[in-house]
């Protein structure tokens, strides 16, 4: 195990010193991790040859991480995924957040949301613990917040992201990681070609806008269902209404038998390679967003990204909890803390 550290740039906004983390383990696994946004910059894994490939996408510098549009690799907080009208009522009294997309709330906000944050840091052995505070009312939330990350590579290959969230009022809080695999290399092109398996046998559909409707439907019978692994692409252009709405795979998935303990919630493999990644984590959903509007742009090593050529998988309370009473409830406050892990591993079948 080992950690080592370099600057990476200056922050423009804060002029806070940016850094870049490396934490490898024995098998030559390493994860390089900005305190800027939180962001898993590369992700390299070893093959069955013990060669090792990036399997994250990202960019060679700090500038397009500025804007970072399609929050390539970063933490996303204090809330992921969205909140409809841009509102929710709390303890009788109703916030308004940024409305940043059509009218409603996605990750939160562009300007201040985590993926724009210059972390704290303290480094450990094979970890390093990442962690802000938050006002009460920035971003329009509630609560004075301390929330914290920890990002822990181990010798079983895998990459865990512990989380851990405070607040002094009743809040919404949800992060994730927004990090989009290829597991062919960050330069690998499509991923339609991969094969996913969720463990969830049941989704939430959306409505325009992406807000989910409220229902729970079993993805039985439909394009929604990877309970047997499937091809990504096999039907992500069929005449299902929800694909339409998200122009491809872009929906919370419902984890079968979440019960707040480390479960298999998804496993991707990629044709022509022996790579296998492997999701676990305590929360009761998963974003699978198959990378639908990732856009013509740079990435790493000169490499042209494209839609399609990455998939996230988001560990996640349901999009939209707040304002859905069916819903697991992603309020926390003095009376009860947040705490999740999300696990990927990574072997070689
Ligand atoms: C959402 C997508 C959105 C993307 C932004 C994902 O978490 O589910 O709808 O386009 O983030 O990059």
């Amino acid at each position: 195990m080992s950690i080592t550290k370099k600057v990476f740039g200056t922050d423009k906004k804060t002029k806070k010193a940016v850094y870049e983390y490396s934490i490898k383990n024995k098998n030559g696994m390493c994860a390089k991790i900005l305190n800027y946004g939180g962001i898993i910059r590369e992700l390299w894994v070893p093959g069955r040859d013990r060669k090792t490939v990036d399997v994250v996408l990202g960019h060679d510098d700090l500038m397009p991480y500025y804007e970072n549009p399609g929050y390539l690799g970063a933490a996303i907080g204090p809330n992921a995924n969205r909140i409809g009208g841009a509102k929710f009522t709390i303890d009788g009294t109703e916030y308004q957040i940024p409305a940043n997309e059509n009218g409603n709330n996605l990750h939160s906000d562009n300007e201040s949301g985590y993926h724009v944050r210059v972390f704290d840091v303290e480094e450990g052995v094979n970890s390093i613990r990442l962690f802000l505070q938050d006002e009460d009312g920035d971003m329009g939330f509630p609560g004075n917040k301390k929330f914290e990350v920890v990002y822990i590579v181990t010798d079983e290959n895998e990459l865990r992201l512990d989380y851990h969230f405070v607040s002094d009022k009743n809040t919404v809080l949800n992060p994730t990681n927004h990090s989009y695999f290829n597991l062919r290399g960050q330069d690998g092109g499509s991923i339609e070609d991969h094969v996913l398996w969720l463990n969830a046998s049941c989704y939430t559909p959306v409505a325009a806008g992406s807000i989910p409707t409220g229902e729970i439907l079993p993805v039985k019978g439909t394009p929604m269902d990877f309970t047997e692994p499937k091809e990504i692409g096999l039907e992500i252009g069929a005449d299902f209404a929800q694909l339409k709405l998200g122009g491809g795979y872009d929906h919370n998935w419902v984890i079968d038998g979440a019960d707040g303990q480390l479960k298999l919630a998804a496993k991707v493999t990629a044709p022509g390679t022996s790579r296998t990644m492997k999701v676990y984590t305590t929360l009761p959903g998963i974003q699978f967003y198959a990378g639908n509007f990732i856009g013509e742009q740079e990435g790493k090593l000169g490499a042209a990204y494209h839609n399609r050529c990455g998939l996230a998988l988001e560990t996640q309370y349901f999009p939209d909890s707040i304002n859905k009473e069916n819903f697991p409830d992603a309020v926390f406050g003095p009376e009860r803390q947040y705490v999740s892990s999300t696990v990927y591993q990574f072997c070689n079948n």
